[in-house]
């Protein structure tokens, strides 16, 4: 079995930021409006009024102090409350297409290899920009990469079950170089009309670049073991899909975008993340104390805190749990690796490091690493 190392890692980060405030402050303009508008039937008993939100709820509840996004002005404009993107011709390269050729780069230009070495591309996401030909297969093509490419969607956990994936290839000897690539764009599938949601998410995308350990020239971590795992639940769902037309449901409804129960996300995948970290780490012969990092998924930083804690069995320090959310929100696949990525300074040859993406499915991937 071929040694599997991670040479290279690259973010890139949208152009805009939204604060909390500037996203409340529209949020709550929307709010009268549409008070405003729906004022006879709030008061016929019809409709029901909407509430404020609120900036001081948005962190108390989740850490987040801001997120990036593609573009912002359509997002804040309280008629609209929806990101613009001008359409592209089929001619011209998809907004996730290029978003993960700038993270692609960065990687490739971190392990000293060149696009056409790569064996390999998968665009491990949330959601794809269309339906086929696959976003892997154009960001191949932009890139100049050689092998393959295909996409796969595990929602929030995508990264690392992208990672066990082209980890087992290059194990196995049929590839030697994999980038696996998560360019998240959320903005287009959030409901920003929604309080109970619309702070959650930012856009991001994120790439790694994974080696057999033969031809690195840059290791920077060997990756030990991998292990995914799923367990069904509608608590995250969105039920947008190529039957709408077939179904008659071309509407604007709320279960075309982003749905979830956050209380019941937050109550059932915290056990079910605690108990995967610890039965991998046990299955290994590895003693989760030991762990030197944590780079957890980044949707809420009191799930984090809780199982930083269950992990390490004590309270983490900072910078062995290093959060990302307070500046980039929840990137669905991509949240886990801005961490790595951003965060992996200050570690020791030897010191073991754990990967960890979990949502949607539910869904929950573990990749440990040692650094090199
Ligand atoms: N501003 C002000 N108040 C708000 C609000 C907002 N933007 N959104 C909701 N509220 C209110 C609710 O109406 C509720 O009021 P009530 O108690 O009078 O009914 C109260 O605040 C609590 O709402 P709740 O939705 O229970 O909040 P929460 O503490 O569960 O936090 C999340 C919400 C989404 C931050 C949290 O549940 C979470 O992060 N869950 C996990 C999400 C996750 O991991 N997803 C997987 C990845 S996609």
């Amino acid at each position: 079995m071929k040694e599997v190392v991670i040479s290279g890692t690259g973010v890139f980060t949208p152009p805009y930021a939204i604060s909390n405030d500037e996203l409340v402050a529209s949020f709550n303009a929307y709010v009268d409006l549409y008070n405003a508008e729906h004022a006879d039937e709030i008061a016929a008993g019809t409709v029901e009024t909407k509430s404020y939100s609120s900036s001081e709820f948005i962190f108390a509840a989740s850490g987040i102090e801001s997120r990036y996004v593609m573009e912002k002005e359509g997002i804040l404009d309280p008629t609209r409350m929806c990101p613009r993107y001008a359409p592209r011709l089929d001619e011209e390269p998809s907004l996730m297409a290029e978003m993960a050729v700038d993270a692609a780069g960065q990687a490739l230009a971190m392990g000293g290899v060149e696009a056409k070495d790569i064996d390999l591309i998968l665009c491990a996401a949330s959601n794809m920009e269309r339906a086929y030909p696959a976003m892997a297969v154009e960001i191949q093509a932009l890139l100049g990469a050689g092998g393959f490419a295909f996409d796969m969607n595990v929602a929030c956990s995508s990264a690392t079950f992208g990672i066990q994936t082209a980890v087992d290839m290059i194990r196995a000897g049929s590839i030697k170089r994999a980038l696996v690539l998560c360019p998240e764009l959320p903005s287009g599938h959030l409901e920003w009309r929604d309080r109970d949601c619309h702070f959650i998410f930012g856009d991001v995308a994120t790439a790694v670049l994974l080696e057999s350990s033969d031809v690195a020239e840059t290791p920077q971590f060997k990756v030990l073991s991998t292990r995914c795992a799923t367990q069904f639940s509608n608590n995250i769902r969105n039920n947008n899909g190529f039957l709408r037309r077939a179904h008659d449901q071309m509407e604007d409804r709320r279960d075309m975008q982003f749905m979830q129960n956050g209380r019941k996300v937050f109550k059932e995948v915290l056990p079910l993340v605690s108990h995967h970290i610890a039965q991998h780490m046990e299955e290994e012969g590895q003693d989760p104390t030991g762990l030197k990092r944590m780079w957890l998924h980044q949707a809420n930083k009191s799930m984090n805190d809780y199982i930083g804690k269950k992990v390490l069995g004590r309270v983490p320090e900072p910078e062995e749990q290093p959060n990302i959310l307070q500046d980039y929100a929840n990137t669905s696949s991509a949240g886990s690796i801005i961490a790595f990525a951003q965060h992996h300074d200050g570690m020791s040859a030897g010191d073991l490091g754990l990967i960890c993406s979990f949502g949607a499915g539910y869904s929950v991937g573990s990749v440990v690493v040692e650094k090199l």
